[in-house]
This record gives structure tokens, sequence and C-alpha cells, in this order.
């Protein structure tokens, strides 16, 4: 495993990095078949757990059509596909008297967020938050939107999580936000295709008409304390393994892909998937064309601790929706910093703590600058007033800043119900 790890760890030094992360060796470890009943199946075949969330979600919906810029089209969607998406989950100007409502119907995908593929954000003053514009999907760009599912949905809307005013309230509560183990949310990332590429995509329309094809697809399951996490990526991602690897113990029949060290950002060979995959394709009823869309997507790696047992950084992102940070991501050390204000607002920016750092050597411009993002264990002094603490008899000192338990989209969508937020 040693000499996968190697390039990676280079890398990362010669970007400046302090620390020195490496990808976690526990996490991409291959372990035997079990043998005997396994009561942490999650735990410990990760990949094939991600692979059976994939198959789970992405069974095909109930045939829905929809009338989208005055052309009637019918929507190709997965389950998930039909589930709340952020922005009917958050509304932009909250009345507690009228809760989100779970969807009776979909229109195609509104489209919430550029991905970071377009570095020109953070250089564009004028816009606050990277949200998708109709111009960001021109010359191959990508947006993606959220979607959760009904237990997730329920508990946002049961605890009032969907509001500030709403959390602030929970805040004085005293308790911990904790989703329930059915929980699932996903992130999916899309581009603009054509109509002869719907063979090659999960393909679907946004609300405005736009036939677009899905690149990366982000999975969390709350089926472990602190989520499992999983991404995919369309096989024909630029870069795809770059930086950090491919890592699949269940999918392909090589467990590994190692990031291509000379040249960044191009296609990498399509990996054989295993005769275990395939028979579970079958098994779950995929068959046509929807086989032959979801077959093009390759699990990049998942995630189930903040580090390794040695405590070296557990890493992993996505080509697309990571794209600008890949080298130091971390979903679980990124997303552990989900957390509000006594306010109900949020307590740290999702991005931009840390410095950005130029990439050395022959580097192409998208890739030329990473961004370094928070990545390892939580650091409770984050959290917590420690002041005084050994005065009283709280060993951890005072909470200040309340998890929303690995949800980003609560400290960052929730709008007050006192401003108008248009
Ligand atoms: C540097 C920070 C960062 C990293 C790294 C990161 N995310 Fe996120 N993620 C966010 C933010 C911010 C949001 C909410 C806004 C949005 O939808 O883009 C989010 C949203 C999500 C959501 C929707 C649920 C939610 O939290 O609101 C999922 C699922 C998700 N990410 C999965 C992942 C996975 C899987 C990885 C690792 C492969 C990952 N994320 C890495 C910052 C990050």
């Amino acid at each position: 495993m040693k000499k996968y790890l190697q390039p990676c760890y280079l890398l990362l030094v010669a970007l400046g990095v302090n620390s020195t992360p490496s990808v976690a060796e526990n996490d991409h470890y291959c372990r035997a078949p079990a043998t005997t009943k396994d009561h942490a199946a999650p735990m410990n075949y990760p990949d094939q757990f991600a692979w059976q969330l994939f198959l789970e979600v992405n069974q095909k919906a109930k045939k829905e059509y929809a009338t989208l810029n005055g052309k009637k089209v019918e929507l190709n969607n997965a389950i998930w596909e039909t589930w709340i998406d952020d922005s009917d989950n958050f509304p932009q100007n909250p009345n507690p008297a009228t809760p989100p409502a779970w969807p009776t119907k979909t229109d195609g995908h509104n489209l919430a967020y550029i991905s970071f593929s377009h570095q020109t954000y953070s250089e564009d003053k004028t816009r606050s938050e990277p949200d998708c514009r109709p111009d960001d999907l021109k010359n191959g760009g990508t947006c993606e939107v959220v979607y959760r599912n009904k237990a997730t949905f329920e508990y946002i809307k049961n605890n009032n999580l969907w509001y500030q005013e709403g959390i602030a309230d929970y805040v004085k509560t005293g308790k911990e936000i904790v989703f329930p183990i059915d929980s699932i949310e996903v992130k999916g990332n899309w581009k603009l295709i054509k109509e002869n590429e719907k063979r090659d995509y999960h393909w679907n329309y946004t609300t405005d008409g736009h036939l677009i094809g899905l690149v990366a697809m982000h999975i969390s399951s709350k089926v472990i304390p602190n989520w499992l996490w999983a991404t995919f990526e369309h096989v024909d991602n630029p870069g795809r393994c770059d930086l950090l690897g491919c890592y699949d113990c269940y999918g392909v029949t090589n467990p590994v892909t190692q990031p291509n060290a000379k040249t960044f950002g191009s296609v990498y060979p399509e990996e054989p998937l295993s005769p275990a995959l395939t028979k579970q394709y079958d098994k779950n009823g995929f068959k046509g064309n929807w086989l032959k869309e979801w077959k093009n997507y390759r699990l990049k790696g998942s995630m189930i601790n903040f580090t390794d047992s040695y405590g070296n950084a557990s890493l992993l992102g996505n080509s697309v929706t990571e794209s600008g940070f890949v080298a130091t991501s971390s979903c679980m050390g990124c997303h552990s910093r989900a957390a509000v204000t006594s306010a109900g607002q949020k307590a740290f920016p999702f991005f931009g703590e840390l410095p950005s750092t130029a990439a050395i050597g022959n580097v192409p411009a998208q890739y030329g600058l990473q961004f370094l993002t928070v990545n390892g264990a939580p650091n409770p002094a984050d959290f917590y007033h420690r002041a005084g603490n050994l005065n009283n008899n709280n060993p951890y000192g005072t909470l200040q800043f309340l998890q929303t338990d690995f949800v980003w989209a609560i400290p960052m969508r929730a709008k007050s119900i006192k401003q108008n937020n248009q």
C-alpha cells in the first residue's frame, strides 16, 4: 500500500501543506470477505456499502412529464431526484406557519451552486455565494443541487432547523443535533449535454428545460454515527483520479487507480467493473438504457473516519465537486465544521479559512491554485470556550458553536424570518 501513497505525499509537501496528511491507509485497505456474520458491514466494507447505496438511490423513479420553458419533456428521474432539494427545504423567506412540504411531483433540477471548477467565482466580488447562473453551464461548466430523503427532511422540519430562529431555539435546549440512522443526502453535479450523449450519462432537465448530464455524485448515509461518505464520478471526467487516486475495493477489478503524477486533467482509462457489482446491477433490476447510463460511473472512494489509526488525515474529494481543493479535501473534516452560533447562524465559513497555495510544476491553470481545506480530527478548541474550565466541573469548557451533525445546509442555507432575504 505504501507505494501508492508516496506520490500523493510528495505532492502535498510540494503544495506547502505544513502537516503531512496522506490518503489514510486503513480506509483503503481491502479486507478479505467475512467468513462469519459481519455485525459492522458498513465499517468493514465501506465501498461495498457505498455501491449498495448507489444502487438503492438510483432506482428508476416512476415516469413523470413536465412542461419546462414551454416544452413538454419526459423526465428521467432516479429515486433521489424525487426527494426534496435545498431550495424547497430552506425557503428564502421562511414562515413558521407554513413549513416546507415534501414534494408531490418533480419539475426538473433547480441547479443552485456552481462547482468550484469555475475558479472565477472567488474573484468575482459581486458574488457572495457561488450561486449557479445560466452562463456557468456554458463552455463545459458544472452546477450542483442537493437532495435529502424523507427521514432527513422530517428531522429538519420537526426540529425547526429550516430557519435561523428555529435553530437558535434548538441551541437553547442544550441537545445535540442527531439525524436518524435512515438519513441519506445526495449532491449531484451536472453539465449541459447534447441529445446524442443521453446514452452515456444519467441525464435529466433543468427547470428551464436544458438537457443535462450527471458528472459527479456525493452520497452520505447516517448508517454510522459520523455518516458514511462516498463519491462517484463519470468515468470520462478529466483528472478523475488526480492528486488522491481512486480507491474501490468492491466495484472494479483493480481496487487502486494511482494518480497520474505527470499530467493533470487527463481522462483515466475506464476500469472494468467487478463481477460482483455487475451481478448486483442485475439483481437490483437495472436494465436497458438505465443500466447503460449508470455503468459509466465509478466510485472514487468512501470515507468512514477523520483519520486512520496512525492519525493521518483521511482524504477524499471529487474532481468536479471539490475541484480546486481536492489535494486536502476531507468530507468529514470539512463537514464537521457545519456548526451554528446561539443565534442560529453559520459559525464557520465553509471555505476560505486556510490560504490557497500554488502547485508547483507544469500544472494547467485550473489546477494551479489549490485551496487548503480543513482535514483530520476536529479541534475542540474551535467549538468550546476553554477559558476558566479548570475552575468549573466541565472538562470541555463551554460550548460556543453547536455542530449540525455534518449537515452544511443548516448553517449555510437557513434564512431568518425577520428579514426579507430576497
Ligand atoms: C471544504 C469543504 C467541503 C468538503 C471537503 C466537502 N464538502 Fe460536502 N458540502 C460542503 C458545503 C459547504 C455544502 C453545502 C452547500 C452545497 O450544497 O454546496 C456541502 C454539501 C454536501 C452534501 C449535501 C448535504 C449537506 O451537508 O448540506 C453532501 C451529501 C456532501 N456535501 C457530501 C460530501 C462528500 C461525500 C464529500 C467528500 C467527497 C464532501 N462533501 C466534501 C462543503 C464540503
